[in-house]
């Protein structure tokens, strides 16, 4: 395995990057990379990988679904008694990475996590299909749990319970990571790759540097 790990490798050159191509605003830069990436319609187009690091320091990561950018922030939704939201409680420092291999691109943002309100959380919850929202009563998500049949007698008892409408429980809901830095990589020949970073001053204003790849 090594040797096949060892020989792996491809040369990056589909595209460029340069700070007078790319939008003062990331979250703008963000979309307009996004868009082009999804109509390239790969599979999960909004998934992320997101680290997180508890009090103790330890960091844990694990891929998300991205399910929107607004207010100026990256929304995602998880079960609140989770270990990443045990984790974002007591240290709201995190940090997402979406690969984007097809177009040789990588975004790495950081930031502070915000809950969203329940409101917010309500409404997103009403969209899921009626078995996410049953799933979300289901599971104590990161617990352990003794066999699959645990969760089977749970699906039958919370499908009984709301067999028309199911209510958002409390334990679940979003989070927005509002970004103080994001960085876009778009992958270059003989990894001599572009990194165009952003890092967040007084009110809105950005700043923009080349990074060393
Ligand atoms: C493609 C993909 C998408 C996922 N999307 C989510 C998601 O949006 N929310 C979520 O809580 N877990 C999602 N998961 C599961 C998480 O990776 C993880 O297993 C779970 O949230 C428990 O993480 P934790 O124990 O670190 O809290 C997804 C996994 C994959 C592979």
């Amino acid at each position: 395995m090594k040797e096949k790990l060892q020989d792996q490798r491809i040369d990056y050159t589909q595209g460029s990057l340069e700070i007078g191509d790319v939008d003062p605003n990331p979250l703008k830069q963000f979309q307009k990379w996004y868009e082009a990436y999804e109509q390239l319609k790969p599979k999960d187009p909004n998934a992320f990988v997101l680290a997180t690091a508890g009090a103790d320091g330890a960091v844990h990561a694990r891929v998300l679904l991205l399910k929107g950018v607004d207010q100026g922030g990256f929304e995602f939704y998880t079960n609140y008694q989770s270990d990443k939201g045990r984790e974002m409680e007591e240290n709201p420092k995190v940090s997402m990475c979406f690969f984007w291999p097809e177009m040789e691109r990588q975004v790495r943002v950081e930031g502070l996590v915000e809950k969203l309100t329940e409101a917010e959380s309500t409404q997103y919850f009403k969209s899921r299909p009626h078995g996410s929202q049953v799933g979300a009563w289901v599971s104590p998500q990161s617990e352990v749990i003794d066999s699959r049949a645990f969760l089977e007698e749970r699906v039958k008892h919370y499908s009984d319970k709301y067999e028309s409408e199911v209510p958002k429980p409390p334990h679940w809901g979003g989070y927005r990571l509002m970004p103080t830095r994001i960085e876009f990589w778009q992958g270059r020949a003989s990894r001599l790759h572009d990194r165009i970073v952003y890092n967040k001053e007084q009110g809105e204003n950005w700043l923009l540097n080349r990074l060393a790849p």
